[in-house]
């Protein structure tokens, strides 16, 4: 439970709000780089933070990220011309280059140099790996780009999903170690699964023991479950790293790498960033521990130009995110949703734009979500009070993590005990995978 006070604290980021400070120290992913696939191609409307911005790629492949609104008399950025390296606003011809320098206002006699005392609002924008990402900060020197092995790999790719939604529930649900045997695997049980898999220690004990750990780069939570062996655990270790990242354990440790970013486009709208890298050192995961299964399959609308018409998914709830409750009676799934995205999407929107947390019940298993939000708290009290700069803003090494399942030994500390395992960049020895891990 969180005061609403607290809750407004965490949950608002519109500009000058204290967490829309904090997140702006950080680099920010904006879009996908498919999403400006031409140079002098058409502009994107691109809402970041609660602003209103355009995006485009210019004649020499540049990123631009302008405020959409002309510094002139505020006709719409969107609809400029994209060309010769520079956005024109089709009002008056003031153009605008990625530094947001008014470089032509042809509407201005020849010999004023009014244009130079003009600027459009513009954040700097790069792309790595399948991203477009920008840094909406204080600094004339952004601070280095966060170092996220799932982003960084030449194979990496970047999935996106729009959900209508404040970032911090949408958070919450990826580090929510219990919701997975419930919500999408309740109706299975262990007999329904391999043993030794992915899902057969989470559907033998449904609710596992939970522990938190403070880190430099947010927080990390190991779930704990009894294997069919008297000397082993099993281990859920997943991450969430400020700002808004998590990396859940839907894979092997030190195999898996994957991280979502939870990135508020406002206070009610968030784009779920999926960055994936192939698995590391050869290893062939199974079907069911593919990071990311059912992205595939999953039914999109089509992107529309709106500010909200990026990356939306068919089932939402305007049709009731197309549940079927014969699908339930005749036990192929647990909510009644297609599937797993749904799923997610489903619950965590129906808390509402905004979740109250004033008025809900915490339980023991949420131990991870509660230490997060402290985490949160902690650190977006810390700047707004005595303007400490966030972790990891500027030691882009401490976002080197994976997550995942593994089997340990019962007399090792999960913590320390997997530390070589849980650092990114690595590619271990495939026998020491195999002895360790679970699969
Ligand atoms: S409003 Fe953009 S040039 Fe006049
Ligand atoms: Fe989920």
């Amino acid at each position: 439970m969180l005061t609403k006070d607290d809750n407004d604290l965490l949950c608002r980021v519109g500009p000058g709000t204290p967490m829309g400070n904090l997140m702006r120290h950080y680099w920010i992913p904006a879009a996908r780089s498919a999403e400006l696939p031409t140079r002098d191609g058409a502009p994107l409307r691109v809402r970041l933070l609660g602003e209103d911005l355009v995006a485009f790629r210019t004649t020499s492949d540049q990123i631009g990220l302008l405020a959409h609104g002309c510094p002139h008399r505020g006709a719409s950025l969107f609809y400029g011309r994209n060309e010769d390296d520079g956005l024109r606003c089709v009002y008056h011809g003031w153009k605008f280059d990625v530094a947001g320098a008014c470089v032509d206002m042809p509407s201005e006699p020849p010999q004023c140099d009014f244009k130079k005392k003009v600027r459009a609002t513009a954040y700097p924008c790069v792309e790595r790996g399948g991203l477009i990402w920008t840094y909406m900060g204080p600094r004339r020197t952004p601070p280095p780009l966060p170092d996220l092995e799932a982003n960084m790999d030449p194979e990496s790719l970047a999935v996106t999903v729009q959900w209508a939604c404040n970032y911090l529930q949408a958070l919450e649900g990826d580090i929510d170690a219990v919701h997975f045997a419930v919500l999408h695997t309740g109706h299975l049980t262990p007999a329904d699964t391999q043993e030794g898999s992915y899902l057969y220690y989470q559907l033998m004990t449904p609710v596992p023991r939970c522990v938190v750990v403070d880190t430099e780069f947010g927080t990390c939570y190991g779930a704990c479950r009894p294997t069919d062996s008297d000397e082993t655990y099993y281990w859920r270790i997943g991450n969430a790293l400020l700002p808004f990242y998590t990396q859940v354990p839907s894979g092997t440790l030190a195999v898996n790498r994957i991280v979502r970013a939870l990135v508020p486009m406002d206070d009610e709208h968030t784009m779920v960033f999926t960055m994936i890298a192939p698995p590391a050192g050869g290893y062939e995961p199974k079907p069911s521990e593919i990071p990311g299964r059912g992205y595939g399959d999953i039914e999109r609308r089509p992107d529309s130009t709106d500010w909200y018409g990026r990356s939306r998914l068919r089932a939402d709830a305007s049709n009731d995110y197309l549940l079927d409750r014969d699908a339930i009676r005749r036990g192929e799934t647990y909510a009644g949703l297609p599937d797993l995205i749904a799923e997610d999407q489903a619950v965590t929107e129906s808390m509402g734009p905004i979740s109250d947390r004033s008025q809900e019940h915490l339980g023991t298993s949420d131990v991870m979500i509660i230490r997060t939000r402290q985490r949160l708290l902690k650190a977006v009290r810390a700047l707004r009070d005595r303007g400490e700069v966030p972790p990891g803003v500027d030691d882009p090494t401490v976002y080197r993590q994976r997550s995942g399942a593994v089997i340990l030994p019962r007399s090792v500390d999960w913590f320390e005990g997997t530390r070589a395992l849980r650092k990114a960049f690595v590619t271990h020895p495939a026998a020491t995978v195999s002895e360790t891990v679970a699969g």
